[in-house]
C-alpha cells in the first residue's frame, strides 16, 4: 500500500483560512485521508482535498449501518508537537469495533499513515491554546450495493480532522439519569465505536436538550440500575476518597482516556475500585455527602466535572464545587502529558514528524 498525497489536497492546505471561531468539530481541515478495501485488498492510501463523497443509494452502510470510528486528538500547545495521545490504542479499538461489526480490518500502517499524514499536512491549522487540538476522526463504512442484508466485502476507511477548541462551553456538565431507554445491552454492540449506538442514544438527548441538561446517563438494560457510562463519555465518582467507576464490560465502551486516569491515579496513589456502581446507592452517597465528586472522562470532554444528576421530574442530585478536587488533579495531569508539557509513561505521547 502506497501513501499518495496529491497536489490537490497541498493546494487546499495551502489557501486555507482558518476561521476564528472554531466551536467544537465544526471547522474541517480542507483535506482527508481515504482508502478502499475491495477485492479482498487494500488500495492505495489518498490524501485529498476535503469534500463530498459519492455513494450508491443501496449501499449497505446507508440501509444497515455497518460502520464505524474513532475519536482522539493532536495537540500543539505552545508550538510543541503536534503530539498524539496513545493513537495505537484507537487502533486497536478500531479493530476490535471491525470484529464485532463483521467488517474488514485496518492494517496498523494504514491507519497510522493517514492519521499522521492528516495531522503532520494540517499542523498549521492547529489551535495552540490549552485544552484546544486537532480532533481526529477515523472512520470505514460499507459499500457493497445491494438491498439483501450481508456482510459487505468492500469498506471505505477515511480520515478527517477538525481544528476544535474545547467541547463543552461550560466548566461543568450536567446529567439526566436515563430511566426508560437503554443504550446497550449484554451480547449487543455496546462496547464497539458504531453509529447505532449514538443514533440509540438521541431520543434521550432530546429529552437531555428540552430540560436543559447536557447529557444522558445510561443504565444498565436489565435492572435499569447499574451505572453504565455517558453517551460519549466514561463515567468516574470519588467516594471517601476512592475513585469509584464502573467495570468494562460488552455493554460500555473500553475508553482510552479512562484507562488512562486509572493507571494516573494509582501512580498518585489514589485507591480506584472498578465495580458496577447502582445509581441508589450513588444518590445516597451523594445525599450523605461521602461521594464528594462526579466527572465524565473521554478524549472530548477529558476530564469534565458532573455539576448535578437530575431526574426526569427535575429532582436534581448536586456535586459540591470543591478546591483540589481529584478531578482537576487528574485533569492537570493528564493534560499536561497530552500537551507535552511532563513525560507521563513510557509510549503514551507520539510527536508527529
Ligand atoms: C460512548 C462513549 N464512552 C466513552 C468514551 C470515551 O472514550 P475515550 O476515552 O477513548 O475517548 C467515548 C468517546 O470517545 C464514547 O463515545
Amino acid at each position: 500500500v502506497s501513501l499518495i498525497v496529491t497536489e490537490e489536497a497541498k493546494a487546499a492546505i495551502k489557501n486555507f483560512e482558518l476561521p476564528s471561531e472554531l466551536g467544537f468539530g465544526q471547522v474541517l481541515s480542507p483535506i482527508m485521508a481515504v482508502c478502499d478495501f475491495k477485492n479482498g485488498e487494500w488500495q492505495n492510501l489518498e490524501i485529498l482535498p476535503y469534500g463530498p463523497i459519492s455513494i450508491d443509494p443501496i449501499c449497505q452502510v446507508l440501509h444497515y449501518a455497518q460502520e464505524i470510528f474513532e475519536g482522539m486528538k493532536a495537540y500543539k500547545v505552545d508550538n510543541k508537537g503536534p503530539f498524539l495521545f496513545r493513537p495505537e490504542q484507537n487502533w486497536i479499538r478500531f479493530n476490535k469495533s471491525a470484529e464485532r461489526m463483521a467488517m474488514a480490518k485496518v492494517p496498523q500502517e494504514i491507519f497510522m499513515d493517514a492519521v499522521m499524514e492528516v495531522t503532520r499536512m494540517s499542523k498549521d491549522l492547529i489551535p495552540s491554546n490549552s485544552g484546544e487540538s486537532l480532533y481526529l476522526r477515523p472512520f470505514m463504512f460499507a459499500t457493497d450495493s445491494g438491498l439483501g442484508v450481508k456482510t459487505s466485502k468492500s469498506y471505505k476507511f477515511m480520515v478527517v480532522a477538525s481544528p476544535s477548541g474545547s467541547y463543552f462551553s461550560k466548566d461543568s456538565v450536567s446529567v439526566l439519569i436515563e430511566r426508560e431507554l437503554i443504550r446497550a445491552c449484554p451480547g449487543g454492540i455496546g462496547a464497539a465505536k458504531t453509529g447505532g449506538n449514538y443514533a440509540g442514544s438521541l431520543a434521550s438527548a432530546q429529552k437531555v436538550n428540552k430540560l436543559g441538561y447536557m447529557q444522558t446517563m445510561w443504565l444498565d438494560a436489565i435492572n435499569h440500575e447499574n451505572i453504565e457510562e455517558l453517551s460519549g463519555m466514561n463515567f468516574f465518582s470519588v467516594i471517601n476518597g476512592k475513585l469509584v467507576t464502573p467495570k468494562i464490560t460488552d455493554t460500555i465502551l473500553d475508553g482510552i482516556t479512562r484507562r488512562s486516569i486509572i493507571q494516573l491515579a494509582k501512580s498518585l496513589e489514589i485507591e480506584v475500585v472498578e465495580e458496577s456502581l447502582s445509581i441508589t446507592k450513588l444518590i445516597d452517597k451523594i445525599k450523605s455527602g461521602e461521594c464528594s465528586e462526579c466527572f465524565a472522562s473521554g478524549t472530548a470532554a477529558i476530564i469534565t466535572p458532573i455539576g448535578f444528576l437530575a431526574e426526569e421530574n427535575g429532582t436534581k442530585y448536586e456535586l459540591p464545587t470543591i478546591d483540589n478536587s481529584i478531578a482537576t488533579k487528574l485533569r492537570q495531569t493528564l493534560l499536561s502529558i497530552q500537551e507535552g508539557r511532563i513525560d507521563g509513561p513510557e509510549g503514551w505521547v507520539v510527536t508527529v514528524k
